[in-house]
């Protein structure tokens, strides 16, 4: 496979064409980005961290038959994945209230849902990602109806499949941000990355935060939250 030109650069991931028409080179880079970009810093390791969770992540997925774009792992923060044009629309699953919903419904940080809460986030760098309802959605032609079914349907599995499975490695998933894209059929598959800048997790037994939310509330060392996320889900650091 050959890489060929840069087709998009966003905060943490290049993209490249390949000879194959349908297939993309997906690199990933060591910038870390918060508060829609007002929050910038690079943190030597992170690429490949995140490469190593997000490939284990895409495959624990995949078995469970969640169709996803990941193709393969091609070195150490490197991965070849499908082809998508990308649904401007961020699905958040939460178990736990924590982050934004925590400020917006003035609820305490941590406190459990009694079932997983689906929102979704117009992706609008100008406008902020703001929350939307399913009608904005469809108002803004984002997706149709039912694109928009079938989305929220994969969010709420990709929880059913994820929380059991970090619960067993002492990890709580609290929340997560999914991203869908369309092959050039129309098919939805599970696109972007599952990684510790997009999910965020905490030690069962501490609450100790083991994501991106490290960097966004200075707790300490990123990589170190990464790595130990990284060993509970049975990979090696290539850091
Ligand atoms: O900030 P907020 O509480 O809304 O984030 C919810 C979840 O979505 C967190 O896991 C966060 O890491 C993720 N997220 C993301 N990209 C964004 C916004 C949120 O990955 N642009």
């Amino acid at each position: 496979m050959e890489k060929q030109e840069l087709l998009y650069e966003g905060k943490a991931k290049k993209i490249y064409a390949t000879d194959q028409e349908n297939i993309l080179w997906l690199e990933y880079k060591d910038d870390a980005t918060a508060f829609n970009g007002e929050k910038k810093s690079s943190i030597a390791g992170k690429k490949v961290l995140n490469n190593e969770i997000s490939s284990l992540l895409f495959e624990v997925l995949h078995k469970e038959n969640i169709p996803t774009h990941f193709v393969e792992r091609l070195s150490n923060y490197e991965q070849l994945v499908k082809k998508v044009s990308i649904i401007p629309l961020e699905v958040v699953v939460r178990n736990v209230i924590a982050g934004s919903l925590a400020k917006r419904l003035g609820v305490e940080e941590g406190t459990k849902t009694e079932q997983p809460i689906v929102e979704l986030y117009y992706k609008d760098d100008a406008l902020g990602d703001p929350l939307i309802t399913d009608e904005h959605a469809l108002f803004l032609k984002a997706a149709g109806w039912d694109e928009l079914a079938y989305i929220k349907f994969l969010a709420r599995r990709v929880n059913e499949i994820l929380l059991p499975y970090f619960l067993e490695r002492d990890i709580t998933l609290v929340d997560f941000k999914l991203e869908f894209g369309k092959t050039e059929d129309g098919t939805i598959i599970l696109a972007d990355e599952v990684s510790p800048d997009t999910c965020r997790f905490w030690d069962v037994h501490t609450n100790e935060k083991l994501d991106k939310d490290v960097f966004r509330r200075d707790l300490g060392g990123l990589t170190d939250a990464y790595e130990e996320i990284l060993k509970r889900i049975g990979g090696k650091s290539h850091v």
